[in-house]
This record gives structure tokens, sequence and C-alpha cells, in this order.
């Protein structure tokens, strides 16, 4: 029976471009789906990215552009990620969308029909300045138990209390820097509390098979809490304006809170994909057949598995059939920080040209079905893709393919295959439980299994020395027989890891002629004088010396506009230097001797410049757009006197001169020459 399975990954914040544990995230998913594809079950895989709430709204007006804007441009990066990483998600949406303020908003409307929504007046900290109320993180002061300065509205960093706003001394908005005021204000709670939704949730939680073990524990908790009946208090699901969010029907100036739009955001993208595919929305969802699976991480379950599944009963929606939570990825032992080295930059990863299946089978090779961290360690990451992806499996194929190539034509000899050959036989009943394991989750494994197989096709490979059988033409026949055995026994390997390996399953696939492999083709060999292309290498080994290059600063392209009060909205920095690469460079004081138009160019001027070698060099620069040439005349610049020379159209040109202008040409054009203070000479070295 095939499956209709609808499945998700957490929704990003959109106030960042995606760090490697984001990417974790999605390859785990990304091979479960690719796992159920090859079984034949009907998968729609979506996400989106989170776009509301209150640090967004902030990081966008710092930025000086609109909230719809800011998450705009975090979106359009986030393609060059999920094709890098080959994770194939079917549709990419916003909780922005409309399909999202719709289904968010009928939510809401059938929660408050049935009774779950109450109000209550609350006062809250209120900035007066910015005229907007503030969130426990945007309130800092003294902590009221160590009196330790600049600690966070709703707990300390220094001795780890946690305490109300309402507590801390001296308290100052993170925004203006003004004393918050109490103000209150009428707030919309969702009923957790009533007991239909704790006996609903308890149901659902501890059901069979719904939640990993550890995690039905912590809804166990959750759910009794402490003293009289439920540990649950009702949730605040409002906002006041001005907040970036979805108005709350019927009350002017109220918006949800993000976490209540969020996950409706997984039902959004699913109907965006669905209304663009003309499929049937409604339809699908209430199929009892459907199931809706959610990956995310264990920060993030409390959402997961008591507010979500408690909304969507409800508003009578479709509850989630599994949530399924991971670990978070650490770097070397460490808790991932750009500042101490160990935010490993997934663009980075790929520009350094790390082939990004290495990580997958890595990430595959650590990950099981429980809520565990996972260490990213070069020398292990080096030691599994090179000892095992590399030596067992791909050289399989290097040491059989060539032969079949170039001795027989490319042609496959299967004359001497027979029902009860052993060796090809055992590998294809290694197949069911490792296709268990992968619907498990159980990826490591899944892929110790497969590599245990591949040790037997080694084995067979050293007991039969294809090598040494090339040697005499006597014995071409049984040089066919082995290296079609070979091919054939990688082909089935090839499938055990094609959930992980799809870039390789492919290119695999394309040099052995055959048809996207499914797991059903486990039991169908390829049939006697079946013809192969020519052997290309699949897959070179990683050498522990790239990580020297991954370890380095983030990409100029990965910069994003940042939710800290210590932004700024400068182009980011560079790579750091070493003070000999900067000695490289030699900036001269140059005298700019004369300057004129360029025929036929819109943007240079030709600049005349005199550094003291006693002669002048000619300079194409292209500032025409900020000064006239008589402007210029007689100033003293800086430039770089060891450029190589370059042939431009209209001469050659010299070197270069410094003009200072924004990372965005387009809302920021100014272009600003530079200038030396007087009494430096032409030809001195600035240093
Ligand atoms: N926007 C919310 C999720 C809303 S879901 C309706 C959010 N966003 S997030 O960008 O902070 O995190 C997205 C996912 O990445 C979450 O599942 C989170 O657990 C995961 N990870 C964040 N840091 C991680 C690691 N260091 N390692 C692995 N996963 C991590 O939460
Ligand atoms: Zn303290």
């Amino acid at each position: 029976m095939t499956r209709k399975l609808f499945v998700t990954t957490a929704l990003p914040y959109a106030n960042a471009p995606f760090h490697l544990g984001h990417i974790m995230e999605y390859i785990q998913a990304d091979i479960w789906v690719r796992h159920q594809r090859m079984s034949g079950n009907e998968v729609h895989f979506v996400g989106a990215d989170d776009a509301h709430g209150a640090p967004i709204m902030i990081a966008a007006e710092k930025a000086g552009i609109t909230p719809q804007e800011f998450v705009a441009q975090i979106a359009a990066g986030r393609k060059q990620y999920l094709d890098g990483f080959h994770i194939q998600f079917d549709n990419w949406h916003s909780t922005d969308g409309p399909e999202n303020h719709a289904l968010s908003q009928d939510i809401y409307r059938k929660l408050k029909a049935a009774g779950f929504i109450t109000s209550k007046t609350i006062e809250q900290f209120f900035d007066p300045v910015k005229n907007m109320f503030l969130p426990d993180r945007y309130i800092k002061g003294e902590c009221p138990k160590c009196g330790a300065k600049d600690q966070y509205g709703d707990s300390c960093e220094v001795c780890s209390a946690v305490y109300a706003p309402t507590e801390v001394i001296n308290p100052y908005s993170v925004l203006t820097g003004a004393t918050p005021v109490m103000k209150s204000s009428e707030h919309f709670f969702f009923k957790l509390s009533d007991q239909q939704c704790v006996d609903f949730l308890r149901g659902w939680a501890l059901q069979d098979n719904r939640l990993q073990s550890e995690v039905a524990n912590k809804c166990r908790e959750w759910l009794d809490g402490e003293g009289e009946g439920s540990g649950l208090g009702d949730w605040d699901i409002s906002r006041d304006a001005p907040y970036f969010g979805i108005e709350i029907p019927d009350q002017p100036g109220k918006y949800f809170y993000v976490w209540l739009d969020a996950p409706v955001g997984y039902l959004a993208s699913l109907k965006n994909y669905f209304d663009k595919t003309g499929r049937n929305f409604d339809a699908f969802m209430a199929d009892p057949t459907t199931e809706q699976i959610h990956f995310i991480g264990k920060d993030i379950t409390y959402f997961h598995t008591l507010f979500w599944p408690a909304m969507l009963k409800f508003s009578g929606y479709k509850v989630p059939d599994n949530v399924y939570a991971h670990g978070f990825v650490t770097v070397s032992g460490e808790k991932m920080s750009k500042s101490r080295g160990t935010g490993i930059s997934p663009l980075r990863y790929l520009e350094i040209g790390m082939n990004p299946e290495w990580l997958r089978y890595y990430f595959a090779a650590k990950l099981n079905a429980k809520v565990e961290d996972l260490d990213l360690n070069p020398d292990d990451f080096v030691a599994r893709v090179n000892s095992d992806l590399i030596g067992k499996y791909i050289n399989i194929a290097s040491r059989a393919a060539g032969f079949i190539s170039k001795r027989f034509n490319g042609v496959i000899n299967t004359t001497w295959a027979t029902s009860d050959d052993a060796f090809l036989s055992n590998l294809r009943t290694a197949a069911p439980e490792i296709q268990a394991l992968f619907e498990a989750r159980e990826y490591g494994k899944a892929l110790r299994a497969a590599m245990e197989q591949a040790d037997l096709v080694n084995a067979y490979v050293d007991a039969n020395k294809p090598w040494e059988l090339a040697k005499k033409p006597e014995n071409d026949a049984k040089l066919q027989e082995v290296c079609s055995r070979l091919l054939e026994a990688f082909r089935i390997l090839t499938i055990f890891l094609k959930p992980v390996l799809p870039q390789l399953a492919t290119q695999v696939e394309a040099q052995l002629n055959l048809a996207p492999l499914q797991w059903a083709d486990v039991t169908s060999p390829m049939p006697d004088q079946h013809q192969i292309h020519p052997y290309t290498h699949l897959m070179q080994r990683v050498d522990l010396k790239i990580f020297d290059q991954l370890f380095d600063a983030p990409t100029a392209s990965e910069a994003a506009p940042t939710t800290t009060e210590t932004s700024s909205q400068i182009e980011p920095l560079a790579e750091e230097i070493k003070i000999d690469d900067f000695a490289k460079v030699d900036l001269r004081i140059a005298k700019i001797v004369n300057c004129e138009h360029v025929e036929g160019s819109d943007k240079l001027l030709r600049l005349t410049l005199d550094i003291g070698e006693g002669r002048t060099r000619n300079v194409f620069s292209g500032i025409k757009s900020a000064y006239q040439p008589e402007q210029l005349i007689g100033k003293f610049t800086v430039m770089v006197a060891n450029l190589a020379p370059r042939k431009m159209k209209f001469g050659m040109s010299e070197g270069m001169v410094l003009a200072a202008s924004a990372a965005d040409e387009k809302t920021n054009p100014g272009l600003y020459i530079l200038e030396a203070w007087p009494g430096a000479q032409p030809g001195m070295r600035v240093r």
C-alpha cells in the first residue's frame, strides 16, 4: 500500500542565513523523504521561512527597509544552500504568505467558536520612547539575585537566576535605553489548561510510536506538572502593535504571537504548493490515510508536542502523526559559535569545493532515532569518508568497471548467474533490514549494515583478484564474470546508499546505464549483455588540510543583517589576513597631474599619476559619475602601485586609485576618492 506523507522541517527564522544545524536537520529529513520515495510512497516535503516576530521587525527597521523586504532578502539566499546540499523540498514558502494569513485566522476563529480563547488584561513593560511593549529579551538591567549589570529581563548569565522582568533592578530598554514603564493591555489566550486539552494531549503524546520515548516522557512531565491537576497554563497568543505578524480577526492593533502562526506555516506551504500544482489541499488533509510528520530540533519540542497538536485538534484540523526531534550539532565537541571558530559556514563548505555528499554521509553515519547531539569532528569526518565511503564502496566500481569497459566493450555477462548465487543473494537479503533502519531513522545503523555488505564484496574482490585475472587472456571469461558480479554488487550497494548519496547514485545510474534505482530494484539484476558506459571517477577522497579553509571567517555572501543591537549595516568584512598579506599591496601617494574624459566611455576617467618614478602612469578609473576632471587635477591620492598592468579597451591601465563606496550601489551610489593630508609627497608608501 502506498503511503501518503506530508513531511516538514522546522521553519527557520528569516533573520539569518542557514547554519550547519539547519543543514543537518534538512539532510536528516531529506534522507527519510528520499527513502520513502524509493519505496514508492507519495511524499510532499515542504519548508518555509518563519518571517514574523519582534526581532525581525526591529532588524528590518535598523536596516532601513520594511520587514517584508528584509525577509525577502534572506529568502533569496536559501536556494543555493538547499540545492548545494541536494535537499529536495517540493516547496519553500513564507509564513507571511497569504495562505498563512488565511489559515491562521481560520484556526483562531474556530478555536474561539469552540470556546478555547479567553482574554485578560495584563501589565507589561512598555518603552515610552519607542511606544511599544517590550519582549523580555529587550529589557536589561541588574540581576535581582547577584546584582550583575546588563542582564536580560528573564535570566542572569552570571548566576543563572531566572526571574520576571519586573524584578530587574534599574531596568532599561535595549532599543532606546529608556526606562520602561508598566502599562496594561488586553491579551488573548489559548486555553491550554482546559481539561479537554490536557486529556487530548495525554492521549496524543503517549500513543505508541508517535513520539520518541524521551520526548514522550518529557511531555508526560509537562502534562502532569506540579501541584493540582494540569501543569499547563493558558498560552498568551497575542501581541500589540507595532508587530510584524498576522492581525487577529476583529481585534484592531492586535497580532498573533509569532509561535501561533509559525507552525501553521507548514500547512500554508503545502497549500501554496498544492494550489500551484493543481492538487486539492482540503481533500489531502481530510484523507484519514494522510500522515503528517514534522522533523524538528530538541529546543522546540514544547511548541510541537503541546501547543501545535492542541491548536489543530480544537480547531477541527488534522493532528500531526509524528514529531521527530533531533539533537544539536556541535563542532569538535563545542557549541557552534563564529567567534570561537567553530561556526562552520555551509556556503564556505561548498565554495572551497568540499563535496556536499561527504557531509550527508558523515551526518547520516552519526544520526540515530534518539535526541542526541551530533559532533562534527574533522579527523572523524576524514576517516569515515575516506575509509568507508571511498575505501569500501567507491573502490569497488573503480576496480571492476574499467575492465568491463576496456576489455569487454562495456558489456555485462551474467550467464553464470543462478538463483542460488550465494554472494549476490546474501547482498540482496540485506536490503529489507537496511530499508527498515532508514524507516526508523537509524541512519548510522543503516550505513553500518551497508558497509558490512561492502566488506563482503571487497573480500570477494580480494579472493578473485581481477587485476591478476586480467594478466592472462585465457582468464577473460572469468574476468568478465567477476567484474560483472562486482558491478551487480555495486549496483545493489548504490541502492542502499541512495537516500544519503542522491547525486552519486545518479552518476552511477548514468554510468551503469540504468533507470533511477528504487528499493524494489534490489531483486532485479542487470540483464545479460547489458551495456554500461565508460567508467569515470565517481568521488574524490577528502584531505584533512581542507578543514583549515573551512574554519576561516564566513564568506562575504553569507553575512546578513543581524538582529543584535551591536549590528551595523556595513558591508561584511573580508577574510582575516596577516600583516604579510597586507604588505604585498604596495600603496603609494600619487599626484594627479592630469585628468580627462575617455572618449566612448560613460564610466571611466583617464588619470595621469606621478609617484616620483621619473615617469607618469596612466590609470583608468570608474569614477566619472562622481567627479569632473578639473576637480581632481593637482590632488594627492593613494594608488595601488604594484598591481599588474591591465590592458583595457582604451589602453593600458597601470594601477588603481582608491575610492570608497557603499556595498549596495543601487540605494547608495556615492563614490569618494581618497585624498592625502597636506605634506604627503608623491611616492611615499602608505602602510
Ligand atoms: N522559527 C523557529 C521554528 C518554527 S517551526 C514552526 C526556529 N527557528 S530556528 O532557525 O531557530 O531553528 C530552526 C531549526 O534548526 C530548529 O529545528 C532548531 O532546533 C534547529 N537548530 C538550530 N540550531 C541547531 C544546531 N546547532 N544543531 C541542530 N539543529 C539546530 O526555532
Ligand atoms: Zn545574577
